[in-house]
């Protein structure tokens, strides 16, 4: 039996935190399903549909990974791709009392989903989608902590380079 992970998030933008934690679940798991919240309420720098497209390109190379967009709650979407487990990332003690608070509010939601968390690699521990944002707003270079799409796509939209 085939086994499919949900790796749910924001990612706006995904960066190499992400792609680290993806690659470690294609240790255990047949195939992750990539999932971005389309969430009306949180404002974002990027449109679902190019956060889509970066996510894509940054793990074109893995052919059991599909990235897909979805909204309302996250255990229904699990159930609707018949995915039994949700990962995500853990990175500093910082993450661990809001992820405890997700999972458990997940699993209460339905019992028959998992959550599992994947330590990020040491050198990701303190990259973020916010931290790497405000860095490139500024004209930092931050091309070691995304994929150069993602580093190509935040020059342009904080006008450092024209599309
Ligand atoms: O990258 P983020 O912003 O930390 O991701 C948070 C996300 C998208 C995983 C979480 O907010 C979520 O799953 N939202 C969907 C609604 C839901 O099911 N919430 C949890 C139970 S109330």
């Amino acid at each position: 039996m085939q086994k499919t992970a949900i790796y749910p998030g924001s990612f706006d933008p995904v960066t190499n935190g992400h792609v680290d934690i993806v690659e470690r679940g294609l240790k255990i798991f047949d195939g992750i399903i990539v999932a971005i919240l389309r969430n009306p309420v949180k404002k974002a720098l990027f449109t679902v549909e190019e956060r889509k497209e970066m996510i894509e390109i940054s793990l074109n190379k893995h052919s059991n990974v599909e990235v897909d967009i979805f909204d309302g709650l996250l255990v229904d979407y699990a159930r609707k791709r018949n995915a039994g487990t949700i990962v995500r990332g853990m990175r500093a003690v910082s993450d661990f009392e809001s992820e405890f608070q997700l999972a458990l509010m997940n699993r209460k939601l339905n019992r028959e989903v998992q959550t599992v968390f994947l330590m990020t690699g040491l050198r990701w521990i303190f990259t973020s989608s916010s931290i790497i944002k405000e860095a490139a707003s500024f004209g930092g270079d931050i091309s070691s902590m995304v994929s150069p799409i993602v580093d190509r796509k935040l020059k342009e939209k904080f006008g450092f380079i024209s599309s």
